[in-house]
Order: C-alpha cells, then structure tokens, then sequence
C-alpha cells in the first residue's frame, strides 16, 4: 500500500516536470521568435521598400529553392502555433493541480518575495493571448484595422497608418510591456527548469540575462510605434 501511494506520488512528480519542462522549451522557441520579430521590426527604419522587401522574403522567399515558395512561412507559423498551445496546455493543467492542491510543488517561494511578474505569470500570460489575438487581426487578417486600409502587400503603410494614433501606440506599450514582463520571469524560470540555477553566481546570470532579454525586447519593439507617432518614420 506504502508503495502505491509513492509510485502515485513519482508518477505526480514525473507528469510535472515534464510539463514544466515542456513549458520551458516552447517558452524558450517563442522568446526567439520575439527577438527576431523585433529585429525585423526596426528595418522600418531603413524605409518602405527596404521593410516590405523584408516582409516578403519572409513570407514568400525565405528557404526557396529548397521548399517551394510560400512554403517556410507556413512552416513556421505550424511551429509556432504548436508551441503556443502546448504551453498554454501546460500552464492550464500544472494551474488547475495547483488550485485543487494536486500535483507536485518541487519550487516554492514565498508570496512576499516573488516578483511582480512571479506573482501575475498567468494573468500577464492571459493579457498577452488577448492582445496578440487584436495584434493578428490588426495585421495578419485585416478584420480589426484603424488608421489604415489592410493590405498585406503594403505592410509599412499598415504600420505607419496605425501608429501615428497615440491610443493604439498606447495599447502597444501595454502589450509589449505585458509580454516583457512575462519574458523577464519566463527566462528565468525556463532556465531553472533546466538546471541552470546551480548556485549563486549562476543565479545572478541569470537574472541579469533575463532583464536583459526583457529589456531589449521592450525598447526594441516599442521604438519603431514611437517613431511613427512623433512623426520620425513616415
Ligand atoms: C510594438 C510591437 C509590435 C509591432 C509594431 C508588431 C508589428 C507586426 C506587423 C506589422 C506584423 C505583420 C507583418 C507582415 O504582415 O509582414 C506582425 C505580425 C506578427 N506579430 Fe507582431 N508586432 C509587435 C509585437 C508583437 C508581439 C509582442 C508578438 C507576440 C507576442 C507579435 C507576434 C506577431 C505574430 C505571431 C505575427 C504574425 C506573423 C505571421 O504572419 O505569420 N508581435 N507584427
């Protein structure tokens, strides 16, 4: 009997890590995704021509000739779109074991020392998704558009034309600012599940590297809106 109860009790601790590990590595590829998705973003400052030239080898000629044109995008968007339900999955079940008292707590801080973005990982995740699903309607679908006409041929139009009202830079600060600091935590967590967090010096690494990511990725993403609102890109 005193044996069951503690293969369950491995089982609940197995099943846990590999979700939190899960977690990790689809955190990890998303957190990619992002820098890239930033970098690109600031050739708005090189010009139209230069960042819709940039829009469309992303879509149509990355990777051609060895896919057929077209194809890498939709590769990509797959890879994505995976890892974004496997994480949310994985939140949702280790949140769920954790509001039924289930599953195994290995790491625990205590309320008051948890960060901010420790404290709110969930809720920030939550504002993320909802503000990345206006974000795609915005810009990957056209059915939400202000202060421009959708045309996915023209993508710098797209963008000029929405930032230059403060109110949608203003939502985008909000977003942008929500998702850095889900990174901040994201980063450090993802590496602690995988055994990064070994001592003291590494730990302090680590938080360094994580405000690093996060902060790069928050003034990086935010300057090309701002520059469209204050009228330097055009
Ligand atoms: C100020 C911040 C951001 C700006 C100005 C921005 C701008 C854009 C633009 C213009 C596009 C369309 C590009 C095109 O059609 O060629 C796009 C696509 C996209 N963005 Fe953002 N973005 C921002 C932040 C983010 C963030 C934080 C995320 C994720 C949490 C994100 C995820 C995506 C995704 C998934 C796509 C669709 C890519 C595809 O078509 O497959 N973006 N973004």
């Amino acid at each position: 009997m005193a044996s069951t109860s503690l293969s369950v009790h491995q089982e609940a601790i197995r099943s846990t890590v590999v979700k939190k590990v899960v977690m990790a590595l689809t955190g990890l590829v998303l957190i990619a995704f992002l820098l890239m998705h930033m970098f690109g973003n600031l050739k708005i400052f090189i010009g139209q021509s230069e960042y819709n030239h940039y829009a469309h080898w992303l879509k149509g000629d990355l990777l051609y000739p060895i896919l057929p044109q077209g194809w890498f995008i939709w590769i990509f968007r797959l890879v994505l779109l995976t890892c974004l339900v496997l994480h949310i999955y994985c939140m949702a079940v280790l949140w769920a074991a954790s509001l039924h008292g289930r599953g195994a707590r290995y790491v625990r801080t205590r309320r008051k020392e948890q960060t901010l973005s420790a404290r709110f990982m969930r809720w920030l995740g939550i504002l993320v998704g909802t503000l990345l699903l206006l974000h795609l309607l915005m810009f990957t679908v056209g059915w939400v558009t202000t202060g421009y006409t959708f045309n996915a041929e023209d993508p710098y139009s797209m963008f000029v034309g929405a930032f230059s009202q403060w109110w949608v830079v203003l939502i985008y600060a909000i977003f942008v600012g929500a998702v850095c600091m889900h990174v901040r935590h994201g980063f450090w967590s993802a590496f602690t599940t995988l055994g990064a967090n070994v001592g003291t010096g590494a730990r302090n690494v680590l938080n360094a590297l994580a405000y690093f990511v996060a902060a790069l990725l928050f003034v990086g993403f935010i300057l090309p809106p701002v520059a469209v609102l204050i009228g330097m890109v055009s």
